[in-house]
């Protein structure tokens, strides 16, 4: 999409996104398993990619304190909110270290515990080499024994090229449409949540993103050294079969399995 950059994204979102997308997942059993995960080296650091406005790192670093969690986002918009939204809990609870940055470019050095990636965020990655440059430096900063996870869907495999206009919300002095097309060959969607409001004229919050089958990503971990070492439906442990919509994917160093 022309224009569009890494932090498009979240500077479009970030003052919708906990309203949009505060419920799009089950928090307690994501931060559950992520916290069995990162149990396995517990004094490394557990990071998660694009962490955006804290939803799922603020509950865990709660949780894993005093383990430390850094959240990295391209967006400073998305960081100002996890700031705000911390503020609650900082003082008492543990505290995101979040850091404005890429989420192949900038991971820490590690030893890592877990690198985690949630709600199609990978997806962002607008290419396959990006996608696969992140597997080769999550690979490259884990601690042994530490793992990546990947939170995503499934593309649908019946998609056919096409653009679609549905509407998302309609109100009395507001109306929200999701303009959308896809790209079967390339795997590429794209699109923009336009907003029509009363008062203020039109917003528009473009979103671009690459899809990658289960059986993809299995292919960019092998090329970086990783094995699959779970794959359930959703953070709660529900089995992953062919009819599953979403995964939780669960890799770790193939010279270092922990199970
Ligand atoms: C769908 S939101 C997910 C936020 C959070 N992980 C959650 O589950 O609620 C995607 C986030 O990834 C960030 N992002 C997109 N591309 C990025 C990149 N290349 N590097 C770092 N962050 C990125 C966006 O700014 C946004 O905050």
């Amino acid at each position: 999409m022309q224009g569009y950059d890494s932090a498009s994204y979240g500077d479009a979102f970030a003052e919708v996104y906990d309203e949009w997308y505060g419920d799009v997942s089950d928090v307690p059993s994501t931060v559950a398993a992520l916290t069995r995960l990162a149990a396995a080296c517990a004094d490394a650091p557990i990071v998660e990619l694009g962490v955006g406005t804290g939803r799922l790192a603020i509950p865990l670093a709660e949780a894993v304190r005093p383990q430390p969690v850094i959240g990295i986002d391209s967006s400073r918009a998305m960081l100002d909110r996890l700031r705000i939204n911390q503020l609650p809990t900082g003082g008492a609870g543990g505290t995101v270290d979040a850091r404005l940055g890429d989420m192949v470019d900038d991971i820490p050095l590690g030893p890592l515990s877990v690198v985690f990636v949630a709600f199609n965020t990978f997806f962002n990655l607008g290419t396959r080499e990006r996608q696969q440059a992140c597997f080769d430096m999550v690979a490259s900063r884990l601690a042994s024994g530490g793992c990546f996870v990947i939170e995503a869907a499934v593309p649908d495999e019946t998609a056919t090229t096409g653009s679609h206009v549905e509407v998302r919300t309609i109100a009395a002095d507001r109306v929200v449409l999701s303009i959308a097309r896809y790209d079967a060959g390339s795997a590429l969607a794209e699109g923009q949540f336009v907003e029509f409001t009363e008062a203020g004229g039109i917003r528009l919050r473009p979103w671009s993103v690459r899809y990658a089958a289960p059986d993809e990503l299995d292919q960019m971990a092998a090329a970086a050294g990783l094995v699959l070492r779970d794959r359930w439906e959703e953070f709660g442990g529900h089995p992953y079969t062919v009819d599953s919509l979403r995964h939780v994917s669960v890799y770790t160093a193939s010279s270092h399995p922990t199970s």
